[in-house]
């Protein structure tokens, strides 16, 4: 008989719903018990879905109280308050939201936790699972793209979204709680950086009460293989829209992506010019949600485990890092 899977989600926000309700999808998994603060956020979601398992509002007593397999940890980042390590230290395979902490040093902690442990991780990184993004993958790996030489992106949105978000001791900033996505998609395709230039500020929302957070940035990043790359991110663009564009130079092909799933590579190593548009519907919290089963199942290897999680954690932190030293290079692999 198939394995079956209990596992539990703490952090029933927007996220937390989001990824119960793939877990639900899925005939290996079983929630077992869903955890929040205030307790409220998980009955309301099991009585809607009509699911049956205990809900807590204490993390260390649903720990102790039921058996689990995976953890879902969709907390807000102000709420990480080592619940990874005393899961891991259970043995419990773990999936985490980004940004899986507020400092880089938290991240690297979880990653120790982790190895020593033994345990499969995989962070919230769903734009690697984007239909565009797996057919440029393809052509990066059989060679067609050659060498990448340029990673140029850019985040843009205009919306106040919760108190939490506004408040750069709860979230981070910008760039730890959104545009990291972008950031997470140049190590993804670029490889390791090696050094970063950056520049945050709060050009728009200086009179908005409570507001803390930048809402513009810029960075340069010098990748370990010799590329380069570009990051931006604002808060002051087009309301009610989340643009997350990124376009790649490689030496044989230049792909543009309006997001994961659209991408038109152009490929420019031959005397006539070769266009292929991708235009996919891929749902991908659903298909990272399938991905990190069949991981812990054995079924494939982890991806955009905990390491990578504090990768990208390591890099927006040295983008705040250098802003506060006027640009300074703060290097991140020697
Ligand atoms: N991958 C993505 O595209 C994506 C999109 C949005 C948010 N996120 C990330 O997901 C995480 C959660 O964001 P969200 O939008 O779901 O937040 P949210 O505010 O909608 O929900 C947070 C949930 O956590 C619970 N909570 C807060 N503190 C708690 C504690 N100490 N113990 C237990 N429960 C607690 C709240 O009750 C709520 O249910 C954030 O890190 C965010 O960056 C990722």
């Amino acid at each position: 008989m198939e394995r079956i899977l209990k596992a539990a989600v703490l952090g029933m926000g927007n996220m937390g719903r989001g990824h119960a309700r793939s877990l639900m999808r899925m005939e290996q998994v079983d929630i077992a018990a869903l955890c929040s603060n205030p307790v409220d956020d998980a009955r309301h979601f099991a009585e809607e879905n009509h699911l049956v398992c205990p809900v807590f509002d204490d993390f260390d007593r649903m720990l102790d109280e039921v058996p689990i397999d995976v953890l879902y940890i969709c907390l807000p980042p102000f709420a990480h308050d080592g619940q990874f390590e005393k899961a891991a230290e259970r043995g419990i395979h773990i999936f985490i939201e980004k940004p899986v902490a507020l400092t880089a040093e938290r991240g690297m902690a979880m990653a120790e936790a982790a190895r020593e442990n033994k345990i499969i991780t995989q962070v919230g990184y769903q734009m690697r699972f984007g239909t565009a993004v797996k057919k440029f993958k393809e052509y990066m790996d059989n060679g067609r793209a050659g060498r990448p030489t340029l990673y140029m992106a850019d985040y843009e949105c205009n919306s106040l979204h919760g108190p939490w978000w506004r408040d750069v001791k709860k979230c981070g900033g910008q760039v730890f709680e959104q545009v990291i996505h972008l950031y997470d998609m140049g190590l993804y395709l670029m490889g390791r950086a090696s050094s970063v230039n950056g520049y945050i500020a709060n050009l728009c929302h200086t009179q908005v009460e409570g507001y803390t957070v930048e809402d513009t940035s810029t960075c340069s990043i010098r990748f370990e293989n010799g590329a380069l790359g570009s990051v931006c991110g604002s808060n002051c663009s087009v309301k009610n829209q989340w643009n997350a564009r990124f376009r790649v130079i490689c030496e044989n092909m230049t792909a543009d992506f309006t997001d994961q799933n659209h991408g038109v590579f152009t490929f420019t190593d031959k005397e006539s010019v070769e266009i292929v548009e991708i235009a996919g519907d891929t749902d991908c919290t659903y298909e990272e949600d399938c991905y990190f089963i069949g991981a812990v199942l054995g079924e494939h290897k982890a991806m955009a485990d905990i390491q990578e999680g504090y990768e990208g954690l390591r890099l927006v932190s040295a983008v705040v890092e250098s802003s506060g030293q006027e640009g300074k290079t703060v290097r991140i692999h020697p």
